[in-house]
């Protein structure tokens, strides 16, 4: 097993250690039942992952001395919304949930920023631990404290930062994820490539040319990889004051697509896609070398993330959105027009945020990327 520390802010103490390997639920119990962090937890989770962990995690929590309550939610994307929160809080008050109680994330991204959020705003703030049982939330969106629920309006619109008392990875759950949500979670990991880290790439492209993609120690390397530079950007910039924006890699682009496809598309699939045009428009615009921009787009290949954007998704709808999305920045200074902030790379590991885009590159490419 591989641990990570993540150091913030000392005056706030809330630094927390990342803890990555297969099998470690017996570990997970063992640390939560000795830390003293609370007397009684709630498991927050979704239907589909509870019908095939929930009761294992639960008697396994149980014996390491601690009271667990599970509160079980639907699944998938259109659970995570302010109604849930105010469900999950209504159960928690129902169940007696005090100051000190820790809420338990078992579950992908949906449930770790549901979760997180929730703990956020009971009683003013109440720790809560991720438990992330998808790729995408074992190489990202556990870590880092970032919590939010989508709104009409859009997605991650209602959030706080709230960071976990602690993460805690088993590669195990990731048997049980369907192939094509497997293969999600790895648009994050080719974004840690892109902007940090190129030799994830080729890991990436070399095992899923000889079929090793669900290997546990491949895997395990790259969750320890990507957790690495996550948590080394997140030290550094916590709020997104700067730096950490550089992790949007894709995502802005990526939001755009995911709410233009009524949210059919995924967050790695809409991820791979944002990718994919940030990599055109960095080769247009500022020079990424042919090469460095084919690893990245033979990685997204590689693992069976979509490199074109469905022709049902008109291009005038994706920029509408793009200038709605939450991190987008307008320059109406600008003599194209309206411009975008957006993550774009000289080269690998070498991202920079450009604050200014003109909306006709950005048009002209998502037209090339029309399949
Ligand atoms: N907070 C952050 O920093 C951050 C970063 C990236 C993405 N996100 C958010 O993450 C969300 C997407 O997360 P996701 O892709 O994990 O989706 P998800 O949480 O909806 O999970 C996808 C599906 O997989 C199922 N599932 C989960 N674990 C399983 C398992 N082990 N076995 C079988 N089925 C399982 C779930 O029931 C669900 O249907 C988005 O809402 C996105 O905004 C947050």
């Amino acid at each position: 097993m591989k641990k990570l520390d993540v150091t913030l802010d000392r005056r706030r103490n809330d630094s927390y250690q990342i803890h990555i390997g297969e099998a470690i639920l017996d570990w997970t119990a063992t640390v939560l039942g000795r830390s003293g962090i609370a007397r009684r937890c709630v498991v927050i989770t979704d239907s589909a992952i509870d019908a095939l962990h929930g009761e294992r995690v639960h008697k396994a929590l149980e014996k390491s001395g601690l009271r667990i309550d599970r509160i079980v939610l639907p699944s998938g994307e259109e659970a995570k919304t302010i109604d849930s929160v105010l469900i999950v809080a209504e159960k928690l008050i129902a169940l007696g949930a005090d100051r000190q109680s820790l809420l338990i994330a078992l579950g992908g991204g949906v449930i770790g920023d549901l979760t997180g959020f929730t703990a956020s705003l009971y009683m003013r703030g109440i720790p809560f631990v991720q438990m992330p049982t998808t790729l995408l939330a074992q190489v990202d969106s556990s870590i880092g404290g970032k919590t939010g629920v989508d709104a009409a309006g859009g997605k991650n619109m209602l959030g706080t930062f709230h960071q976990p008392w602690g993460v805690f990875i088993d590669t195990g759950f990731l048997k049980t994820l369907p192939d094509a949500i497997f293969r999600s979670g790895f648009a994050e990991a080719i974004k840690y490539g892109a902007i940090e880290n190129p030799a994830l790439l080729d890991d990436i492209a070399k095992a899923a040319a000889e079929n090793s993609l669900r290997d546990s120690s491949f895997l395990e390397r790259i969750i320890v990889e990507s957790c690495r530079i996550k948590k080394t950007i997140v030290e550094l910039d916590e709020r997104e004051g700067g730096l950490r924006r550089i992790l949007n890699f894709g995502h802005t682009v990526g939001h755009a697509i995911e709410a233009a496809s009524g949210y059919k598309l995924s967050h790695g699939e809409s991820v791979a896609l944002g990718m994919n045009a940030a990599t055109r428009i960095s080769q247009k615009l500022y020079g990424l070398p042919a090469q460095d921009a084919e690893k990245i787009t033979t990685a997204i290949r590689a693992v069976g993330l979509p490199g074109t954007i469905p022709v049902s998704l008109a291009t005038d709808d994706i920029l509408a959105r793009l200038s709605m999305d939450k991190k987008a920045q307008h320059n109406v200074h600008k003599k194209e027009g309206k411009t975008v902030h957006f993550v774009m790379i000289r080269g690998l590991g070498k991202p920079f945020i450009q604050g200014g885009l003109p909306e006709k590159v950005i048009a002209e490419t998502l037209e090339e990327l029309k399949g």
